[in-house]
């Protein structure tokens, strides 16, 4: 299909990128010289695991460039901002730090500030940054990620603002530098965009159409991670369930996953997200069969009631998602669920509600990522009637996580005392004479531990269980 091959960016196009890179470098070297010192950049970022995969990217690209990583964005000459929009509070976060990096170039000129991802994809925001944010210098959404060089490179030659426009249909650019923050838990992203077009959600807008990486591009990818020691990898899409439809010969999700699979290595694979209208038996089938494949599953729900899920656009009943959750129930007895439930969706009842929480404690997720709904800009469900007001979001919010806090604890009760396989990640953020990892459930486990331990696997017998955290101690082989 011609179509999709013109969604990848060409050799040619990203040749002409390399020689940007190269231009940049001179200068940065030059830079070097002079100062005694590489120049410093910094990416901060905000959303979902697509964002944090884009930014590894932008951090490949900036150290080809020749720039030095830095904590601190005083002392940086280049400062990325990735944005995502998915609800109101991350927008208000970027724009807020956008705002306090005013007076950081007002004392170093020469910073060059740019700001990308999904927010900036949308026009209203593109304005937002064009007239109250003049010291922004460049700006691009995420189809436009491999072009960073580029509008760098004119910007640093004296150039105007630039401000790209994105392509709704979205592109694939293959092949660029990678630098990853984490050498043994990687994201590996499968596809990009999305066509479901939830009624609620803002990311079919701003990430364009669905695109799926051509299965040899993934699987080399995940071979060369696994060869290097990773131990970990997380495949990435919106909606990995969709992937393959746009390529040449049948070929889907599970098919990937299994090609995935029969890797030689000690490693765990994950993914997500799979949206329950076109999660398969043959994807649980797959999960059961594999060496690798985590038992653990994400299956967003959004919501108990079928009136909301339809205008919601979400396509599947309550009683078709929790026949598909009994079947992987039955196929994978040690499976962890979990799921995406957002609160105060416009026209949400009490009943509807109610069926929510109903549907909490038919299911039995493991843990839940809770949202109070956001109304989006130029989505369906923000002009739908009857919006839900704050204080009723809130209250409802607050059962849910109740009922939810009391699933999840008599959950990790049972992990009590059985000794669990757990990639160990780095110690923790709060005890720092603590470890923290994470078991094949993907649930936290934390214990007592030296640092060589770091990106290992190890066992640990679980002596206590928590609502968010198991806690164990390391048995000696
Ligand atoms: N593609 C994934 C995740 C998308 S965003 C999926 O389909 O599941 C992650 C979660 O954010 C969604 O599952 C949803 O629960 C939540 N979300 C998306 N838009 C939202 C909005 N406008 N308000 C509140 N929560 C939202
Ligand atoms: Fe948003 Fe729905 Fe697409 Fe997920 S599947 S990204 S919730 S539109
Ligand atoms: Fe946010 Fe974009 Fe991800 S809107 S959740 S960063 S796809």
């Amino acid at each position: 299909m011609a179509e999709q091959h013109s969604r990848f960016v060409s050799e040619k196009e990203l040749d002409r990128q390399r020689a940007f890179i190269e231009k940049i470098r001179k200068r940065t070297a030059a830079f070097t010289a002079e100062k005694g010192r590489p120049p410093y950049y910094h990416i901060l970022t905000f959303g979902c695991q697509q964002n944090e995969a884009d930014s590894e990217i932008l951090s490949g690209l900036a150290t080809e460039m020749g720039y030095c990583e830095s904590e601190d964005p005083a002392q940086c000459e280049l400062i990325v901002i990735n944005t995502c929009a998915v609800r109101e509070h991350a927008e208000k976060r970027a724009l807020s730090i956008t705002g306090q990096l005013k007076h950081l170039k007002a004392a170093n000129p020469a910073m060059k500030i740019a700001i990308c991802g999904c927010m900036v994809s949308q026009e209203h925001r593109r304005d937002d940054i064009k007239f109250r944010y003049p010291y922004v210098d460049i700006l691009f959404g995420t189809d436009k990620l491999y072009r960073f060089p580029e509008y760098l490179s004119a910007r640093l030659d004296g150039g105007k603002r630039s401000f790209s426009i994105p392509d709704s249909e979205g592109t694939i650019a293959e092949g660029l530098p990678v630098k990853r923050k984490n050498a043994f838990s990687s994201y590996v992203s499968v596809m990009y965009g999305c066509n479901n077009f939830c009624t609620y959600c803002i990311v079919p807008y701003v990430r364009g159409r669905e695109r799926s990486r051509r299965p040899e591009d993934v699987v080399k990818e995940v071979k060369t991670l696994v060869e290097a020691g990773c131990r970990e990898i997380t495949l990435l899409g919106q909606n990995v369930n969709s992937y393959g439809k746009d390529l040449e010969r049948p070929y889907d999700f599970s098919d990937l996953l299994k090609e995935i699979d029969a890797i030689e290595g000690d490693f765990w694979i994950r993914f997500m997200t799979s949206h329950p209208k076109d999660a398969s038996k043959k994807l649980i089938d797959t999960i059961a069969d594999g060496r690798h494949i985590a038992h653990q599953l994400h299956l967003p729900l959004q919501s108990g009631s079928d009136d909301v899920l339809k205008r919601m656009n979400r396509v599947y009943t309550f009683a078709q998602y929790q026949e598909l959750a009994a079947y992987a129930n039955e196929r994978i007895s040690d499976l962890a669920m979990t799921s995406d439930i957002i609160v105060g969706f416009p026209g949400e009842s009490e009943d509807d509600f109610a069926k929510t929480l109903e549907a909490l404690s038919a299911v039995r997720f493991d843990s839940i990522f809770s949202f109070l709904y956001s109304p989006r800009k130029g989505t369906p469900a923000a002009s739908m009637e009857d919006q839900i007001g704050e204080a009723v979001k809130k209250e409802r919010f607050e059962r849910l996580l109740q009922l939810q806090n009391s699933i999840s604890k008599e959950k990790n009760d049972r992990c009590e005392k059985s000794v669990q396989k757990v990639l160990v990640m780095g110690r923790s953020k709060t005890d720092d004479s603590t470890l923290t990892g994470r078991n094949e459930q993907n649930k936290l486990v934390h214990f007592k531990g030296s640092d060589s331990l770091i990106g290992r696997f190890v066992r640990i017998k679980i002596t206590k269980a928590e609502t968010f955290a198991l806690f164990g101690e390391l048995e000696e082989d």
